[in-house]
């Protein structure tokens, strides 16, 4: 097929990135985020997964020769393979819902000739030019490092990305037709509820996913390092769990034969009774703040608190009295830890994109600084139509407060993945939490009464 093209015509990023590669590789036209900075042709669109019948990134998803089906990276375990190939250095490998035999992702598929447009498996209902890479010669490794620069991180690219809107527009099925996918948006359902009433409405939604050791954020990065904090405390220490919230972490504490007393003031603490009663722990949860946990127990009443993902969801009105009350319950020489989301690496301050936004892969994440500095309350969904408020602070901000109220920073960590977990959840650590931290746990030690 030739390359030629009209001016009315688009090209696809893709194929346009492969053919600088590749002289034989054959463009298509793009039919897909034509308003976008990444339009796309249908081989390089999104394909729609057998099982969950969501439509996929082309890098996201593969294709079962046996099965004829596709099964996309959300619903099946995958593992990632380093390798160099047209333009890219890794590919996920993904396990098939129905056979359970291991296939590449699609733009791996493309590289060695097995995508199913290319063998003849999908007879796709549109014209589609496809390349035989078997018949070309390799490109030198120089001349893909230019190209994967040039494309996925050119400034223009980023400029225009910005000022397009993102719409799911069409996805292939196994049949090779095109089908249209509604992206369906909700709106926010609780806006004029104040913070702590925004989290009971999703204190069962949490719970379901944290009751069993937390959900993945706090398994595999934030408790581990918590925890760890704490092994050189004293056993018999009393321990306040602040924000406790559906009590998963008092749990844990307590598994480990520690003394826990968990406050929450929101419905999560509703949870935490109850599934005490369950498992038959005994933990004190009280739905209290801390400024009610310092007038219930007083001052000099335990020797840890712990504020586990908490001090961000505090509004900027009652953060010093919670510090403050904090600092106040503890002992002299007493033990603050507490985890936040990192303000640096997290929005607001950070802004990620992906180019192209559906892409399932890290290294089309792009970061752009936003507001660092100042102090901003925004929202974030946890859960689809009910968002919670982060507010955000500067590290400063918090070192203040802690110094107004008599603490030192011992130690502060920003959790890193282990070599095992990136390996592991590749798509959730591989360039992405393993080159920027977005937690930040803290030691701190009461110096004295403030
Ligand atoms: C992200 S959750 C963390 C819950 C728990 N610590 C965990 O690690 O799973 C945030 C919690 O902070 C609680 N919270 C919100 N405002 C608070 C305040 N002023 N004082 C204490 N806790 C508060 C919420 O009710 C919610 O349970
Ligand atoms: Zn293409
Ligand atoms: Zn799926
Ligand atoms: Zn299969």
């Amino acid at each position: 097929m030739e390359n030629v093209l009209n001016s009315d015509q688009t090209l696809c990023f893709y194929c346009l990135s492969y053919s600088k590669l590749f002289s034989d590789y054959p463009w298509n036209q793009a039919v897909l985020d034509k308003d976008t900075a990444t339009p796309r042709c249908y081989l390089h669109g999104r394909y729609v997964c057998s099982s969950c019948r969501l439509p996929r990134h082309f890098n996201g998803i593969a294709w079962c020769n046996r099965c004829s089906a596709f099964t996309c990276v959300k619903c099946m375990p995958h593992k990632v393979q380093f390798k160099r190939f047209l333009v890219y250095r890794h590919y996920y490998e993904i396990q098939c819902t129905k056979c359970g035999s291991i296939n590449p992702a699609l733009e791996y598929a493309e590289a060695i000739g097995t995508h199913p447009f290319q063998t003849g498996k999908i007879k796709p209902s549109f014209p589609i030019n496809v390349w035989l890479p078997f018949l070309t010669p390799e490109p030198t490794p120089s001349s893909a490092d230019k190209v994967l620069n040039e494309e996925l991180n050119g400034k223009q690219r980023i400029e225009s990305y910005l000022q397009k809107p993102h719409i799911i527009t069409k996805a292939i099925d196994e049949t090779g037709k095109a089908l249209k996918v509604d992206n369906k948006i909700q709106t926010p359902q609780n806006i004029d509820s104040t913070p702590i009433a925004k989290w009971s409405k999703i204190a069962l939604h949490y719970h379901e996913r944290s009751k069993e050791g937390g959900d993945f954020h706090h398994r595999e990065l934030i408790a581990p390092h918590v925890l760890g904090l704490l092994e050189t405390i004293p056993k018999h220490s009393r321990i306040v769990d602040v924000g406790c919230g559906e009590g998963y972490l008092s749990r844990i504490m307590f598994e480990k034969g520690r003394n826990v007393v968990g406050i929450d003031p929101s419905d999560m603490i509703d949870f935490a009774i109850s599934y005490a009663e369950v498992k038959g722990y005994d933990i004190d949860y009280i739905k209290l703040d801390a400024a009610g946990a310092l007038e219930k127990f007083g001052s000099n009443s335990f020797d840890v608190a712990i504020a586990n993902m908490v001090l961000m969801d505090i509004d900027d009105d009652n953060i010093d009295l919670t510090i403050g009350s904090i600092s106040q319950m503890l002992t002299e020489k007493g033990i603050f830890i507490f985890s936040i989301l990192h303000p640096a690496f997290t929005p607001p301050a950070l802004k990620p994109f992906r180019l192209p936004w559906d892409s399932d892969k890290n290294s089309d994440k792009i970061y752009l600084v936003g507001d660092y500095i100042n102090n901003q309350n925004i929202e974030i969904s946890l859960v689809s139509g009910f968002p919670t408020n982060h507010f955000h602070r500067p590290l400063s901000y918090y070192a203040s407060l802690l110094k107004e109220h008599g603490f030192v920073i011992e130690e502060m960590i920003e959790p890193k993945p282990t070599p095992e977990q990136v390996l592991t959840y590749p798509r959730e650590m591989f360039m992405d939490y393993d080159r920027m931290p977005i937690f930040l746990v803290v030691k701190a030690l009461k110096l004295r009464q403030a």
